[in-house]
């Protein structure tokens, strides 16, 4: 709409816009020709309520198809999973009659007790990144805009709309922002969703520095912000803030609120035209197609995509894939109602579920395997001994037991965190008693955030990890444990031995209205990688069922701050397979303390038996940096970093370690700069050096001295003073003059 069109239209009219008309829908204004559009939830399905509207996933929707959630794609370590998912999604919401989808989710997940794990894709951002990039790229292509969520720093679920999340601004870019920044700048989806929580103190809602300063000036973002639902208090502030859009309507109130603002001269009405433009933007995009979407096709797809998604975490003595076994017992409640997605607002009415003893019953048949199936627990029972009791006995006879446990539906959902990372006690009891006595073990485990495996780990021979893999997933399953898919799926978080190893032990999930990011930004593996700690599992861990080989690592220095790298994978086994080739950049450069390890690329490859890929990874200067909070930028400083390709976090299968120039930039020097900070000074360091090791006895400076210890911690005040003019005060004031002037060309 024009400036011209928008004068026709009221105040009243242009803030009655920017408030939702309906709980799912946006104001409509049929005199002047403005329609509504719709907004659904999102992510993993699309979840249109025609009647009995809520956002906790308690009324009907219609039906849809239920994907693998975020949880399952981000271990399937694939754009093209995410992509695939992004465009089915589009067709069936322009045939739900919706406009924009609201996800993808790509909150990090700081704790495994995360509430909303499950709707998130991974500890690292890199990969949350790369995933929700593809799938809005996809969505957006189809016709459907999305909705990035949730705008800060929205990490549980304890407190969600009230909790200060205290982050230092470090962490906050390399580890929380990150993924909506690479999303934002790669894909530009129509809308980013704020969160509930406050930052630092301040709501998101109103939280200029965030939805204005970083994400339109710093990033470039030209769509809309909407809210999540209820997360405005104040109208007024949010609109100053950057919120153009507040979510659900309808909102005589706020419309209200926002009228008397402007006419109290609290807000600019050029600041209400400039969020009307950017909603009636979207209602503009707004197309239809009624076209009904192949829902089968939807359904095979969905199983296509939850087989990759399966991470393979233990497999000894071969005992997967089933070798046409004689005679298999199934146990668990989750063989016959299988947990395949989460609770709250992404809930999706499935058009169908694939029951996994089912689809195991199949693969039998042709082979002329006998499948039993003992219940072995009920999740609502008090007392499952007698349930128990019966699937040990069968245990004894059957040539393999696979158990299917996992976390109960009522223990993972949106609107509260998880208090406990172990399985119920019934089930651990279970599968020690039933491994006793069985030739072979398998479990088979769904859950929407990492439970512990310890007390039965090393007692079972395999462990399947399927997350929670969307309403294909009993299908995909069936195919993985007889073989007919290869597990390709890599871990997307650690799975640590016990809680009180996380890194955020101490701080999750805050107390008396804050939550303190304490770790900073040795979140998940590049805490325990840099600390030391054992963990069950790494990121990225995940096996097959054919073997690779990883050999002839080149790294190229592209320029001072980028490079590339090439490496040889093959698979060397009998199946055809994916591999996930990762790629991180271990470095101490800099005057910050890096992880140990982050991951800086990765790629997935389909290899036939025998086959070689050559593959080809960029490593651009963000691969390199951090950010500097003196600088108040990105720097890649100068230095050594070692790029490897590991098989997971821990393991490095190759390394080469190359020198970058860097970013040449330093923080501004001054007099009360300490001596360090003025030697590490690309400008002022060499002269200042060579000037103080002539005057400490004339042989050079040598770092490893008490001396040199002593004072590069003192300001370079003091120096003056205490050195009696051995340091010339104009001397010194020359250099301060020419490193400013070189910091002001590198900046
Ligand atoms: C959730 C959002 C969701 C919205 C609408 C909120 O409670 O946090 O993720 O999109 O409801 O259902």
């Amino acid at each position: 709409m024009s400036q011209a069109d928008l004068n026709t239209l009221s105040l009243e009219q242009k803030a009655s816009l920017l408030t939702g008309g309906g709980f799912w829908s946006t104001t409509a204004i049929p005199e002047v020709g403005i329609a509504a559009i719709v907004l659904a939830d999102g992510p993993h399905g699309v979840r249109r309520q025609k009647d009995g509207t809520d956002h906790l996933g308690l009324h009907h929707s219609e039906p849809a198809t239920c994907f693998p959630p975020a949880v399952a794609v981000g271990s399937s370590w694939n754009e093209d999973v995410a992509a695939k998912i992004g465009a089915a999604l589009a067709k069936e919401a322009l045939a739900l009659g919706v406009d924009v989808l609201l996800g993808p989710g790509v909150n990090i997940k700081r704790s495994p007790l995360g509430g909303r794990n499950f709707e998130y894709y991974s500890e690292d951002p890199l990969l949350s990144g790369v995933l929700a990039t593809a799938y809005v790229k996809a969505l957006q292509a189809g016709g459907v805009g999305a909705s990035v969520k949730h705008f800060a720093a929205n990490d549980q679920e304890t407190d969600r709309m009230v909790i200060s999340a205290d982050v230092d601004e470090r962490t906050l870019r390399e580890i929380h922002l990150s993924a909506f920044e690479h999303v934002v700048i790669e894909a530009r989806p129509a809308t980013i969703m704020c969160s509930y929580n406050r930052i630092n103190g301040t709501p998101a809602s109103e939280n200029r520095w965030l939805l204005t300063e970083v994400l339109r000036g710093e990033w470039g973002y030209t769509g809309a912000v909407i809210s999540d639902w209820g997360a405005v208090r104040t109208r007024p502030a949010s609109l100053n803030a950057g919120l153009d859009l507040s979510m659900p309507g309808p909102g005589q109130y706020a419309t209200q609120a926002l009228v008397d603002a402007v006419l109290a001269g609290h807000v600019q009405e050029s600041a209400v035209d400039q969020a009307v433009e950017r909603v009636l933007a979207l209602v503009d995009a707004a197309g239809h197609d009624d076209a009904a979407p192949d829902l089968d096709a939807h359904h095979v797809l969905a199983r296509e995509l939850a087989a990759e998604c399966a991470v393979l975490l233990k497999n000894e003595r071969g005992t997967l894939p089933l070798d046409r076994p004689s005679s298999v017992l199934v146990v668990g409640e989750f063989a016959t109602t299988p947990r395949y997605q989460g609770g709250g607002s992404s809930h999706v009415n499935a058009t169908r579920v694939d029951v996994p003893l089912e689809c195991i019953e199949a693969h039998a048949a042709t082979l002329g395997t006998h499948v039993i199936y003992s219940r072995g627990f009920d999740t609502q029972a008090e007392d499952g001994t007698a349930l128990r009791e019966a699937a040990v006995r069968a245990a004894g006879e059957a040539q393999v037991v696979v158990v299917f446990a996992g976390n109960p539906e009522t223990e993972e959902s949106e609107g509260y965190d998880r208090d406990r990372l172990e399985l119920p006690p019934s089930q651990v009891r279970l599968i020690k008693e039933v491994a006793a006595v069985a030739a072979r073990t398998v479990v088979v485990l769904a859950n929407g955030g990492v439970v512990s495996l310890e007390d039965w780990h090393d007692d079972v021979e395999a462990i399947l990890e399927g997350f929670l893999l969307g309403q294909g997933g009993g299908a995909a399953i069936a195919d993985l444990l007889f073989g007919q898919a290869n597990p390709s799926g890599r871990l997307a978080e650690t799975i640590p031995y016990r809680l009180q190893d996380t890194p955020t032990w101490l701080s999750f999930p805050g107390e008396q209205g804050h939550v303190r990011y304490s770790e900073g930004v040795m979140v998940g593996y590049r805490y325990y990688e840099t600390v030391g700690a054992p963990v069950r599992y790494p990121f990225g861990h995940g096996l097959s069922y054919t073997d690779y080989d990883v050999s002839d690592l080149r790294v190229r220095v592209d320029g001072p701050s980028e490079a590339s790298a090439a490496v040889m994978v093959t698979n060397t086994g009998a199946r055809a397979g994916k591999y996930v080739v990762q790629v991180y950049i271990s470095t101490k450069a800099g005057p910050v303390r890096r992880p140990h390890r982050t991951l800086a690329a990765f790629a997935k490859v389909h290899l036939e038996p025998g086959e070689t890929k050559i593959v080809r990874l960029q490593l651009d200067r963000r691969a390199f940096a951090y950010w500097d909070v003196l600088l108040a930028r990105w720097v890649v400083p100068d230095g050594t970093y070692v790029v490897q390709v590991g098989e997971n976090a821990t393991t490095v299968l190759r390394e080469q370690s190359i020198d970058l120039d860097g970013d040449g930039v330093a923080p501004p020097l001054s007099l009360q700069a300490n001596v360090g900070e003025w030697l590490a000074h690309p400008a002022a360091g060499p002269p200042l050096r060579a000037r103080m090791g002539s005057l400490m006895g004339g042989g050079g400076l040598d770092d490893d001295s008490d001396e040199t210890h002593m004072v590069t911690s003192m300001p370079m005040i003091q120096i003056l003073s205490l050195t009696g003019g051995a340091i010339d005060g104009d001397w010194l004031l020359s250099l301060l003059t020419t490193s400013h002037e070189e910091e002001s060309t590198n900046l």
